[in-house]
């Protein structure tokens, strides 16, 4: 590894009220993979929205040099000028066009304004033939993918622009295993070109899988940069969040009750996949106080089993629910939440949040049916409950009054959950409870679980996050294909088992 190919020299960017970046300097060199964690709100996606130039010129301070000549970026195009590509942390796709459309989009190949359909798509398959994404066609319109096919179409535009420095931001949170590994052959391929590349994610076990080295960011400030064979993973920890975490899964054990929630013959058809089910005769139970975990890869019907119980899918799915022994219709989420189940989503951008409201209103508008005064609703019960759960979670936003809309990715994800730690539904359905929060305010959201359970509250929790899977259920059940593979109690649950039922 040889000279800096870029530098960024003293940048600080602040927005009303908050200082995201504060005289922060990175250095990248030729071919390498620079990995930069931080808790959520440590200034990650600012920091690399500055260079990708998604701000314009007076809206930032500091330099930028690429290849030792100072610049100055006020926009996206500029930046891109430079060779610098960035895929976003959200997904950001034209949902109406085709995959081709979206890989290309500024450089569709044609004359004028004559496109050359067939060399577009000729192009696109190649592509993808590259990466071998296999069930992605060149044709398909956007919308009809799934998140991680979105975010590897995101990544293969990125790359289809030949960029010298790639950025990439929380990558892998929609994909299956299959498509990280994909993503990181790619990566080392890039490497191996002289193409630099900057990896920010709060997934430590692939930053020690791919990077060089490790940038911490805290509070808007690089407290620290280290070769990823010089330091250890609890002392990335402990640079991130300024303390020790002693207990990352403070599990605490409940006492288990009777049956408080049954489902029965879950049948949902797959959504492009004629005659197939993507839930194939799904059969629980669920206990008072019990975290029931579901394992399984990327894609195997866990989501949708929930969101058919919540009544948020609904086309031709067929099911059975009983609460506390009685059978219930559940046709709609209000239906579900009126025979008290709750949903944690797994896609905030798609049904957990509204963004043009405050943090403290998007947090009690899941319980406004439950607060004094329904329609007047009452200010302060409101905001000291909301006020409680912002602290807990160190929400970090200058104000509880803040529009969600200006929150970091994770920051957005504490909101959603609090929404439904505030309402206590008795059963709690969790979708991917911690994806793209730290590792501080991941122990603080079990915690709150462990209270909920306490009081009585029983949890479906869907999860890829392994550690979280074994750690946190009292049982889990493994999904495979639609059907359950496994189910193993608490005693059973480990890595290997879970993995083991997972490609049955
Ligand atoms: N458009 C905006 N308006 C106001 N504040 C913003 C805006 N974008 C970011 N911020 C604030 O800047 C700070 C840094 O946010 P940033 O998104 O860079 O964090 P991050 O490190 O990427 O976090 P995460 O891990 O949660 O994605 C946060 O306090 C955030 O609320
Ligand atoms: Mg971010």
């Amino acid at each position: 590894m040889s000279e800096s190919i870029l530098e960024m020299r003293n940048v600080t960017k602040t927005f009303p009220g908050v200082k995201a970046l504060s005289n922060v300097n990175l250095d990248l060199k030729k071919g390498e993979i620079l990995g930069i964690c931080g808790e959520n709100g440590a200034g990650k996606s600012t920091l690399m929205k500055v260079l990708s130039g998604s701000f314009s010129a007076n809206q930032y301070e500091g330099d930028i040099l690429i290849n030792g000549k100072e610049v100055r970026f006020d926009s996206v195009a500029t930046a891109q000028s430079y060779g610098i590509e960035m895929v976003y942390q959200e997904i950001n796709m034209l949902m109406m066009c085709t995959v081709a459309e979206n890989i290309f989009i500024n450089n569709i190949p044609g004359e004028g304004k004559f496109v050359d359909f067939k060399k577009l798509f000729k192009d696109t398959q190649e592509l993808l033939d590259y990466a071998g994404l296999t069930d992605i066609y060149p044709k398909e319109i956007a919308h009809n993918l799934n998140s991680g096919q979105m975010a590897m179409v995101s990544l293969l535009r990125a790359y289809a622009k030949n960029p010298k420095v790639l950025v990439l931001d929380e990558p892998t949170g929609a994909l299956t295993n299959n498509e990280v590994d994909i993503l990181m052959r790619i990566l080392n391929e890039l490497r191996d070109k002289g193409v630099s590349c900057i990896y920010i994610s709060h997934k430590l076990e692939e930053i020690y899988r791919i990077c060089d080295r490790v940038m911490v960011m805290r509070d808007g400030e690089v407290v620290g940069t280290h070769l990823i064979n010089e330091v250890r993973e609890d002392e990335l920890i402990e640079e991130m969040i300024g303390r020790k975490v002693v207990n990352l899964y403070p599990k605490e054990s409940v006492e288990i009750g009777e049956e408080v929630f049954r489902v029965e013959d879950i049948v949902v058809p797959h959504p492009t996949i004629k005659n197939r089910n993507i839930v194939d005769h799904v059969s629980f139970k669920l206990y008072k106080g019990e975290i029931l975990g579901i394992g399984g890869l990327v894609g195997a019907g866990r989501s949708e089993i929930l969101g058919a119980i919540f009544g948020q899918i609904k086309k031709g799915v067929s099911k059975k629910v009983f609460v506390k022994g009685r059978e219930v219709t559940i046709n709609s989420p209000a239906d579900a939440m009126e025979v008290g189940i709750g949903f944690v989503t797994e896609e905030r951008k798609q049904n957990g949040i509204i963004w043009m409201l405050s943090i403290k209103d998007n947090i009690v508008l899941a319980s406004l049916n439950d607060l004094p005064g329904k329609v007047f609703v009452d200010n302060k019960v409101e905001e000291s409950r909301a006020q409680e759960l912002y602290d807990q979670l160190h929400i970090k936003a200058p104000s509880i009054n803040t529009k969600v809309v200006s929150l970091s990715g994770g920051n957005q994800q504490k909101v959603v959950i609090s929404k439904w730690l505030l309402k206590k539904p008795d059963i709690l359905l969790i979708d991917e409870p911690t994806r793209g929060i730290d590792v501080g305010a991941k122990a603080e959201i079990y915690k709150l679980m462990n209270e909920l359970t306490q009081s009585g509250i029983s949890i479906i929790m869907v999860s890829s996050d392994m550690p979280e899977l074994v750690n946190m259920s009292d049982r889990c059940l493994v999904i495979s294909n639609g059907r359950i593979t496994g189910e193993l109690s608490k005693e059973e649950i480990s890595d290997t088992a879970v993995m083991k039922a997972a490609i049955m």
